[in-house]
């Protein structure tokens, strides 16, 4: 049977964690995977998972199954995380929400109910995306298609490129939006122009997609859910597929969702019977551990707020590492303007550099990146940032 395979290739982001994982230089430096680290180059247990779990452990007194939908009151927290409170479309019972194992799952489940209500249904990825959205999509059934987004050469959204492709996207065909942090480029939409994406769907029929793994990692929970809420708000079908392995830092435990807006309360009926079925058939019920932790989060005040304390020190870090690499590499007088790293959100930015100056930071200087070029700002550190900029420096003047 198997003598069909051939070994593909190393995955473009885990393949690199790898190789990382494999280098005991002592100068190595992971700027690959998109995982927070502190400034000591670990990426801890929050504080509030940690008392949150000590509690579950305590009071568990059972490991049957919970649910395919998953945990109910973790459920219901991420919604309203997602939508606000008394969000209009929640109160009129047209959100459909379930628990799915991480945001890939979310994704898989929200590809696989697509492709069942439009059956070979066209997905648009913006040009770039993360990597593995396509091949998930794809494996799910649906037929992915592009649309411009970055400008490599002025570092900001095509955003008149991409009004344009939209304009030619069918009506019940949807296209997949990075709620905020995008990832790759950290180029996000601004309010006026998700303003403007929402007239034009609107106008053409055309559903949303939309991507929320790193919620709280740009302004703030509520800022950067503006696109979810707006289109939520004027759009009669919404997809949103949100994670909780970047702000709450659970990465390997799976926590996820997907949450469905319909036109009506009987829609959202049939579209949570056909979640939960396709749940099923995917992989039966999720993981209840994580979603555990996050429901008591989220619904013990002391612990929410010793999250949002928590997820803002990861925020800022992040931001104030962005001006830092940007100031350091100034220093260098290096022949490229890096500006733009200031301005973009979120774990991620392009060098812009080329693939062959990739490998040789990789193999030369022991900087680990994605070979697009792609950097998680993370990965930098007080005992580290000298040595970056010096590789990179060094790789750029030769
Ligand atoms: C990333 O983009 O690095 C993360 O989302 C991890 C992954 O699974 O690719």
């Amino acid at each position: 049977m198997f003598e069909t395979l051939q070994t593909l290739p190393a995955d473009a982001i885990l393949g690199i964690m790898m190789l990382y994982r494999a280098d005991s230089d002592p100068n190595r430096v992971d700027l690959s995977v998109g995982v927070y680290q502190d400034d000591a180059g670990r990426t801890p247990v929050l504080e509030c998972v940690k008392r949150a779990e000590a509690a579950i452990f305590a009071e568990q007194d059972t490991k049957t199954y919970v649910a395919i939908a998953g945990n109910a009151g973790f459920n219901r927290g991420a919604e309203e995380l997602l939508y606000g409170s008394n969000h209009p479309a929640i109160e009129e019972g047209r959100v459909a929400t379930i628990q799915a194992p991480g945001g890939s799952g979310a994704l898989s489940v929200a590809g696989h109910l697509i492709a069942r209500a439009r059956p070979g249904a066209r997905v648009y990825l913006s040009d770039p995306s993360w990597p593995n959205h396509l091949p998930l999509l794809k494996l799910a059934g649906l037929t992915i298609e592009q649309y411009p987004y970055y400008d490599y050469a002025a570092h900001g959204i095509r955003f008149e490129a991409m009004l344009a492709a939209l304009e030619k996207v069918e009506a019940g065909e949807s296209v997949l939006l990075h709620g905020c942090c995008h990832n790759p480029c950290g180029a996000d939409l601004s309010p006026e122009q998700w303003q403007a994406l929402t007239a034009l769907f609107e106008r053409r029929g055309i559903v949303p997609f939309i991507d929320l793994a790193y919620q709280g990692l740009s302004e703030s929970l509520d800022a950067d859910a503006y696109g979810v809420r707006l289109m939520t708000e004027r759009l009669p079908e919404v997809v949103v597929v949100s994670s909780c392995s970047k702000n709450l830092g659970l990465y390997r435990e799976r926590v996820g969702t997907v949450s469905i807006v319909s036109r009506s309360r009987k829609e959202r009926d049939a579209v949570f019977s056909n979640l939960s079925n396709v749940a099923r058939g995917l992989y039966s019920m999720p993981p209840d551990h994580g979603a555990a932790i996050v429901e008591r989060v989220l619904h013990t005040p002391e612990l929410r707020s010793l999250w949002e304390q928590e997820l803002g020190t990861m925020r800022q870090r992040i931001n104030g590492l962005r001006q830092l690499l940007v100031d350091e590499l100034r220093a260098r007088d290096v022949p490229m303007d890096f500006s733009f790293i200031a301005k973009e959100r979120g774990m991620f930015s392009f060098l812009g550099i080329e693939k062959e100056q990739v490998i040789e930071l990789r193999e030369k200087f022991h900087v680990y990146m994605v070979e697009s070029s792609r950097i998680n700002l993370a990965g930098i550190n007080a005992k580290n940032s000298d040595y970056v900029a010096d590789s990179i420096a060094a790789v750029l003047k030769r």
